[in-house]
């Protein structure tokens, strides 16, 4: 059986990245591709405790604490979730992963941020995404589409997000042939538009020619 696909999804708090998962599922399954949806953190059940501690603590939560429980969350995912499905041959699309880490702790938090790609590659024990499609917005943008109902990470202020969104732009020309980037400011056909044209892209490099 051939192997699947790993794609991942990152970008700001309201970049609409999530809309747009949802949309190329859809896309890729009217195809007759095997499409699973998952995301960091929270997708397991162990993950979803790690979730509300990082998402909803009232108790301080320490950068080291809130980094190694992100870690943690990816490590368990990647073995029991990603790597099987991906070894069935099914197209897994994740919602954030290890660029968020180093986006949020690295450059938001002022990580170390070779530390944090070593760490990253340790709970990930070697799998990289095929293709990162990083969905870039301003940073005034994305906060109004986030609302006032903020969880403890969008809290973090527009400071923190601006340098969050910088981080993403600095990984993305360090690695322009595996992060995809697309202008998220534009309207949800646009970006869809464009999503979909890298991931045709992608299964006619990987997999051949796209299903009819
Ligand atoms: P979530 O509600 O999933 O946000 P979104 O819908 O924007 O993906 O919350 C995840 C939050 O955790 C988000 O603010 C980004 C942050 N995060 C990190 O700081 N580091 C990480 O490694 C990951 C995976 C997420």
């Amino acid at each position: 059986m051939t192997k699947g696909l790993f794609i991942t999804f990152e970008g700001a708090d309201g970049s609409g990245k999530t809309t747009q998962l949802e949309k190329v599922k859809t896309f890729l399954e009217q195809k007759g591709y095997n499409v699973v949806t998952t995301r960091e953190p929270g997708a397991l059940e162990m993950g979803k405790k790690i979730r509300e501690i990082l998402l909803h603590s009232e108790e301080k939560v320490a950068d080291k604490c809130e980094l190694f429980l992100f870690l943690a969350d990816r490590a368990q995912h990647i073995e029991t979730f990603i790597k099987p499905a991906i070894n069935q041959g099914k197209i897994v699309l994740c919602d954030r992963h290890t660029d968020s880490t180093v986006a949020y702790q690295g450059y938001g938090r002022g990580g170390d941020i070779k530390l944090l790609k070593e760490l990253n590659k340790i709970a990930v024990a070697g799998l990289t995404p095929d293709l990162t499609l990083l969905f870039d917005v301003d940073t005034q943008t994305a906060q109004n589409r986030v609302g006032s109902e903020k969880d403890r990470m969008e809290s973090a202020g527009m400071q923190f997000h601006k340098k969050v969104r910088d981080g993403y732009l600095e990984l993305q020309r360090e690695e322009p042939k595996r992060i995809k980037l697309i202008n998220a400011n534009n309207s949800i056909e646009k970006v869809y538009e464009d999503t979909k044209d890298i991931i045709i892209k992608l299964i006619q490099e990987k997999l051949g020619d796209i299903n009819a």
